[in-house]
């Protein structure tokens, strides 16, 4: 059976990514289970988004942050399974309850300058939920993960003058 959202948890994309914003301060592990929907959601906003893009280095960049993102679900997925000792099995998109659809974004360099501000603030939002924990395990795929919402910043930045 699907994972079930919980009561005051978000029910759309953009709450979603809303929630797990303000997650920084510290995270249950519903919230883990939040943060893995949500991260598995990023592959296909950016999958999205490189399908609109004209200049293939854009393309290659956008896919390939798409494709971490959902290493990044994994990621906190292992976490999850490590904390509680049973397994959070990433679904695919049209099973994902945080999945809602696409507000499209467009490619433009307004709106990829706030991709950018979104994916660095992602490297404190890690280490944010990272050190709410002892488990030296989860605490390295927390960090992993904001290491590479860093490294996704700086390679969108690096496409910016490409647009
Ligand atoms: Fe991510
Ligand atoms: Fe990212």
């Amino acid at each position: 059976m699907a994972w079930e959202i919980p009561a005051g948890g978000p029910k759309t994309t953009g709450e979603a990514f809303a929630y797990i914003g303000k997650l920084a301060k510290g995270a249950t592990i519903d919230d883990l289970k939040i943060l893995a929907l949500v991260e598995a959601v990023g592959q296909k906003l950016y999958e999205d988004i490189a399908s609109r893009a004209q200049h293939p280095e854009v393309k290659k960049a956008l896919l390939a942050n798409g494709r971490e993102e959902l290493g990044h679900a994994h990621r906190v997925s292992k976490a999850i399974e490590i904390l509680t000792g049973e397994p959070f099995p990433i679904p695919e998109i049209g099973e994902n309850p945080l999945f809602t659809g696409i507000n499209p974004m467009p490619v433009t360099k307004a709106a990829f300058e706030g991709l950018v501000k979104g994916e660095l603030s992602g490297g404190n939002l890690y280490d944010g939920i990272a050190s709410g924990f002892d488990n030296p395990e989860v605490v390295a795929l927390l960090k992993q993960n904001g290491k590479e919402e860093v490294q996704h910043g700086q390679r969108v930045q690096q496409i910016i003058d490409l647009l």
